[in-house]
């Protein structure tokens, strides 16, 4: 179906390529909100991967470093940060904010100068936070406890995501917003530094909500606590107290956990080493493991258990993974991760495993797609608000490469063959960078090419994986 499309190489591609995205900050400019190019990409068969290969840095903890270290006196140094564009926006708004923020190439490692808690300066413009979800609800937690005025907006997809879920925590502690209809960016932060401690029950599992109000009680006299329900990432509890902040965490009446933040702690500088994505891993992973005879390690991958439900899962589906090396880096559990590609038969994937890989869900459902048998991904209400409606966005990329399956509300169900699927569709991605990357790893093992109309928002978290993955034998090609 693909086969009239001329493929490039990649990296003849990225001549063509926006200046200044993944790889040469700082961003922050008007241009981000309006994403100026779009890349369709085509990926091609392979018979098996293998090969060594590192993961890029962790973009929940690269946020959190660069922020942290901004709220922080002294010197902050981060080795192993995420350049994705999405970590850029952070380290262009701290920047607005007062922070120095700098890359240090030479030595490999990014330098932050702090504020320290309560001291950001009111930011001259709007701050554009392009696709970055995290970018957008951790600073309304920050900029809700300062006293004076602040605007952010982003892209489209970041302009259809639901904010009120911060705004009203942060309203009941005594910051004003305005925003669109629904909360919706671009939003006018009106804060203040009298902010009054809340307990706060989270309606939805989200740790950008629990981090969004646990960044505002810093700067908050007396104890704020988030109560949640079901456990979601802690990298923002761990880190804090590498910071120095007391973070109290103790169990919650009726089940769930009880997380207490103590105001104005003062925070200190630290050198924090940042480990590699399990979300980006999971690519490459998920494409070993679909294609027989793989044999691939991906080294330096974070395995926190909050983040590993994928891996849990994939083994579950029979999938030959092993952690090897395990070890500890920057107060989290690492491990290289060894994946051998053979057959997978479908599970069922209960609803309270959501929040551990609640960003793997897509490629989850590609690996469905190769398994044998019915795959049934329970929980998913929350996909729905993500870079995309990505349970509509996965619903359509499977339906355009024949492979089927029923969605409903919150559920996907997935029926695969064992055999390859038949691939050959053109898949719209939404400016979804995961939407991109998890059917170009469904291309490496349908009969026919699949293509993404859109992969430039790939840079928001992967910058090279295109690259990467043709380092261990895959062809991703600009088409
Ligand atoms: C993130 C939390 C999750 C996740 C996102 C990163 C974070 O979002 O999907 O990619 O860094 O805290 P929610 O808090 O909306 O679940």
């Amino acid at each position: 179906m693909l086969e009239h499309l001329s493929a490039r190489p990649l990296r003849a591609a990225r001549k063509v390529r926006r200046p200044g995205v993944a790889f040469s900050p700082p961003l922050g400019e008007a241009s981000l909100s309006q994403r100026g190019h779009t890349a369709k990409l085509v990926a091609r068969s392979v018979s098996r991967l293998q090969g060594r290969v590192r993961a890029p840095g962790d973009k929940s903890l690269s946020h959190r470093a660069l922020m942290f270290g901004a709220m922080a006196l002294g010197e902050t140094t981060v080795r192993g940060l995420l350049e994705g564009e999405d970590v850029l926006a952070t380290a262009a708004a701290l920047r607005s904010l007062g922070a120095e923020v700098a890359h240090e190439r030479e030595l490999s490692r990014w330098r932050i100068r702090g504020f320290g808690v309560g001291g950001a300066r009111e930011p001259a413009d709007v701050l554009e936070l392009g696709n970055s979800g995290t970018s957008a609800r951790l600073l309304a937690g920050i900029l809700a406890s300062h006293p004076f005025t602040s605007f952010m907006t982003g892209d489209a997809s970041l302009r259809r995501r639901p904010m009120q879920r911060v705004i009203e925590p942060l309203t009941r502690m005594g910051a004003r917003f305005e925003g669109r209809e629904g909360g919706r960016l671009p939003l006018a932060i009106i804060g203040t530094d009298e902010l009054m401690p809340i307990e706060y029950r989270l309606p939805v599992p989200s740790a950008q909500v629990k981090s969004a109000i646990l960044l505002a009680g810093l700067n908050t006299a007396g104890e704020t606590t988030v109560i949640e329900p079901e456990p979601t990432r802690d990298h923002t509890e761990r880190l804090l107290r590498h910071f120095g902040a007391e973070v109290r965490i103790a169990s919650a009446d009726g089940g769930g956990k009880r997380i207490t933040v103590v105001g104005w702690p003062e925070l200190k500088g630290r050198d924090i080493v940042v480990p590699g994505d399990p979300s980006s891993a999971a690519f490459a992973v998920v494409a070993a493991a679909i294609r027989p005879g793989s044999d691939i390690v991906v080294e330096n991958v974070g395995i926190n258990p909050l983040r590993a439900g994928l891996y849990d899962t994939l083994r579950d589906m029979g999938a030959d993974i092993a952690f090897e090396n395990r070890r500890e880096l920057g107060g989290e559990p690492v491990a290289d991760l060894h994946v051998k590609g053979g057959a997978l038969k479908g599970v069922e994937v209960p609803p309270e495993r959501a929040p551990t890989m609640i960003d793997e869900y897509p490629v989850l459902a590609v690996a469905a797609a190769c398994a044998e048998g019915t795959t049934r991904m329970l929980g998913l209400g929350e996909l729905r608000a993500k870079e995309s409606d990505r349970l509509a966005s996965v619903s359509a990329g499977l339906a355009a490469n024949g492979i089927k399956h029923e969605m409903g509300a919150a559920e996907l169900v997935v029926h695969g063959t064992g055999a390859p699927p038949r691939g050959g569709g053109l898949v719209r991605t939404h400016l979804d960078h995961r939407i991109a990357m998890s059917f170009l790893v469904l291309g490496l093992a349908s009969r026919d090419p699949v293509a993404v109309d859109d992969g430039s928002p790939i840079d928001t978290s992967f910058p090279g994986f295109a690259l990467l993955m043709g380092d261990l034998g895959a062809r991703i090609e600009a088409a």
